[in-house]
């Protein structure tokens, strides 16, 4: 399978969302990756419930929600009913992480989860099984267009290891400063999606650098 390109939403023009929903439909994106910050788990808020509805309203293509909040359990079934597809959630911000991801599971979504830069893919050797996809930042989480770090490419290596042990078939996204210059070698050392915000949306061409990204 060739890997998947999710552009990210936050950087697309919130003044014309469905012209940039549609450029990401026509175009060879896989995912829409729909970004939701609480100003509590990360220091921005983003967009909610209606932003999210409006997308899948257009969209033609899996919505993936990353869900930078805290205590996510109390909002499953909101994101389910927004359209989500996949619904990733922040190993930091849940305490019962074994239950939230039956609780994504068992509304009929793909259950992620996330870690930031600072958290071991070790912290995941309980539930890789249990999960569709990883979403590994490469960034803080919080915000589009910051520096990619360097050490992400040990950590996918680890997690790929990890998965392979395991026969777990989850998915390593990766999320934050993707770009022309690293999206080859982060497939290389085994991601599967790739995120790009401002890579994309801050090009001349959006569609072109989405099949730009595409190439192996
Ligand atoms: C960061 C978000 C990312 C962000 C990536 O907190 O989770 O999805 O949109 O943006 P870029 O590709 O601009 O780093
Ligand atoms: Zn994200």
């Amino acid at each position: 399978m060739s890997h998947i390109i999710a552009p990210s939403i936050l950087s697309a023009d919130f003044a014309n969302i469905q012209r940039d929903v549609e450029m990401i439909n026509k175009s060879e994106a896989d995912w829409f990756h729909v970004d939701i910050m609480d100003g509590m788990f990360v220091p921005n808020i983003s967009f909610g419930f209606p932003v999210v509805k409006a997308i899948k309203k257009h969209a033609t293509k899996p919505l993936d929600v990353h869900l930078m909040i805290n205590d996510p359990d109390r909002y499953l079934q909101a994101f389910k009913d927004a359209g989500a597809d996949v619904l990733t959630v922040h190993l930091e911000a849940c305490t019962h992480l074994h239950r939230t991801i039956q609780g994504i599971k068992a509304l009929g979504m793909k259950a992620g989860v996330a870690i930031n830069p600072h958290t071991s893919v070790n912290m995941l050797l309980d539930v890789i099984e249990d999960i569709d996809l990883v979403c590994m930042m490469s960034v803080n989480p919080g915000f589009g267009g910051q520096k990619f770090i360097e050490n992400t490419y040990r950590k996918i290596g680890a997690l790929r290891e990890m998965i392979r042990t395991t026969k777990s078939n989850a998915l390593i996204e990766i999320d934050g400063g993707v770009d022309l210059n690293n999206y080859k070698k982060l497939v290389d050392t085994g991601a599967n999606v790739l995120v790009a915000g401002n890579t994309v949306f801050s090009s001349a061409d959006p569609a072109k650098t989405i099949a730009e990204l595409k190439k192996i």
